[in-house]
């Protein structure tokens, strides 16, 4: 397509006079990776850059369908459109924009071609693609290169089965660091005064041996990669004997729960001698469902009950399509996107359900759980407090930052404000207590949290406050507060001294996170 030089001048008025001031790389050393997907439908121009450090673009795509096993797939005449404003608008606001190749679906062949000294070197051509400068005028349909920051390798998995048309085999760990130290050296020869970035996404688990069982020590692989992000989700779902988490904090009871976790997570990989500054831990927007055989309401309350093992039509947008690259069958995926959660279940604020959900928290793993009594429904997902759970470990643990899974499913933004916290440097955002229902407090700490009861018990004060509480709104039980937010409750000016929700401001809990300001 060809652009008057007129228009160009517009255009680019137009995006400085628009765009705010732009956060330069460098300012934030933390690391908060969003994945980016054509098919989550967010338009880029939409996108909030500023709450990014890096960008993955999700996927080029390997696979046995494609003329060769080095292709790398993607639809150029769409996603392409789709990297070029990324890239764009990552340069305005200094977020390297990577490609990631391979996902779930795209791993097929990456056995086959880190296994062949040729084929290694084919695809490696392939993948610069990616990061090279564009030569070619502007109308040219297929550039011949994407201007991108990096390369994001997400091979699920190195040694160990996947979907089921991906080639597997013992040396794929040994393998892998041969491409490695190639695709390296290739990406500094060809940009020696510009830096290009080399990541990857990992399992809870180092990489598989030949023995099929996670290397002791992957601390050679560190040599090559600027960081791993550990995709510390999918530990529990369909696949699992029962119900559990999809993505715990800390494992559930041995003998439960399968035992991976955010924190199993970095430890393994820190045990593995990977340095905590090459460590980028996952999040989840979004929970996973399955269909219960009992009634999860019924005391003595359990995360893990047994289930069917047909997996239910997740949320509204959830498909059984087969899919394209690999004929997994004509299955859901069970998947709650965030939205989809806070837009069907979770109506009436972030721990407040509409009739027929329960949201239960549980100790082990600190992770909210929804149970929906018309269908038998338990979905295990993640929500601005178990968020603020995992950053604020993150920062402690002193690792590198932050990954989510995609940056499709957030609602209002309510789970990338709680990722910023990793930024946070003094007066951070941390919970201390979870929600203990006001119900049954006494029975259980996992005890529901009713509709009915948060509904009578936050209902906003309709009166206008004046003096120190005017323009003050009333608190709610149902609302995240970030730091130092000012609320009225019983006539009262009250400030939190730190995140907070659903915890009643109280004059004489001089330890309590709300601080009387005085009456009104
Ligand atoms: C890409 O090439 C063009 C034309 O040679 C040049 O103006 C531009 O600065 C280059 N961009 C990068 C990122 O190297
Ligand atoms: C693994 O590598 C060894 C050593 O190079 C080789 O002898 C063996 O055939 C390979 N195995 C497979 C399954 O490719
Ligand atoms: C759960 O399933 C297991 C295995 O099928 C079975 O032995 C057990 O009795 C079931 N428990 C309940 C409460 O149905």
């Amino acid at each position: 397509m060809r652009i008057s030089l007129l228009a160009l001048a517009a255009t680019a008025i137009a995006v400085a006079s628009a765009a705010p001031a732009p956060v330069k790389r460098a300012a934030k050393s933390n690391v908060v990776l969003g994945y980016w997907v054509p098919w989550g439908d967010v338009p880029v121009a939409s996108l909030d850059m500023t709450k990014y450090t890096h960008i993955n673009y999700g996927f080029g795509v390997t696979a046995k369908r494609n003329a060769l096993a080095t292709d790398i797939f993607f639809d150029r005449y769409y996603d392409g459109n789709n990297i070029k404003a990324l890239v764009k608008r990552g340069n305005e606001y200094g977020v390297p924009i990577l490609m990631s190749i391979g996902g779930w679906t795209g791993s097929q062949t990456l056995s086959t071609i880190a296994a062949d000294a040729g084929l290694r070197k084919t695809f490696i051509n392939n993948a610069l693609v990616f990061v090279r400068n564009n030569t070619l005028p502007d109308y040219a349909d297929t550039p011949d290169g994407w201007n991108m920051h990096g390369i994001d390798l997400d091979w699920e998995y190195p040694g160990r089965p996947g979907a089921i048309c991906n080639t597997v085999s013992p040396n794929d760990s040994a393998n892998y660091l041969v491409l490695l130290r190639e695709l390296r050296a290739q990406l500094d020869l060809e940009f020696p005064n510009d830096r290009k970035l080399l990541t990857a996404a990992v399992r809870v688990q180092p990489f598989d041996g030949t023995d099929g069982k996670p290397l002791a020590d992957v601390s050679a692989f560190a040599t090559y990669f600027d960081w791993v992000s550990i995709m510390a989700y999918d530990i529990m779902g369909s696949w699992s004997a029962t119900t559990g988490p999809n993505a715990p904090f800390n494992n559930g009871p041995v003998g439960k729960a399968d035992q991976y976790s955010f924190t199993q997570g970095i430890n393994a990989w820190k045990d593995g001698g990977f340095p905590l500054s090459k460590i980028v831990v996952g999040t989840a927007f979004y929970g996973r469902s399955v269909t219960t055989t009992v009634n999860m309401n019924t005391q003595p309350v359990s995360m893990y009950v047994n289930k069917t093992n047909v997996t239910p039509k997740g949320g509204p947008a959830d498909r059984n399509d087969i899919n394209f690259f690999c004929n997994e069958g004509s299955v859901y995926s069970g998947m709650w996107k965030w939205k989809e959660i806070r837009g069907s279940i979770l109506t009436g604020g972030v721990t407040t359900p509409t009739t027929g959900w329960t949201r239960y928290w549980d100790d082990a793993t600190q992770t909210p759980w929804l149970y929906g009594t018309g269908a038998n429904t338990f979905i295990s997902y993640d929500d601005p407090q178990s968020l603020t759970i995992k950053v604020n470990y993150a920062k402690t643990a002193g690792v590198r930052g932050v990954m989510l899974w995609d940056m499709s499913y957030d609602y209002n933004n309510e789970l990338i404000n709680v990722l910023q916290n990793i930024h946070c440097t003094s007066n951070c955002p941390v919970v201390t207590t979870v929600p203990t229902p006001t119900a049954t407090a006494t029975t259980t700490t996992k005890a529901p949290i009713t509709t009915t009861t948060t509904t009578t018990s936050s209902g906003p004060v309709t009166t206008t406050p004046s003096g120190i509480c005017g323009g003050v709104a009333a608190w709610n039980s149902a609302t995240a507060y970030a730091t130092t937010t000012k609320v009225t409750y019983a006539g009262h000016l009250f400030t939190n001294s730190w995140w907070t929700q659903n915890e009643t401001p109280d004059a004489s809990n001089t330890w309590g996170v709300w601080k009387d300001g005085g009456a009104c």
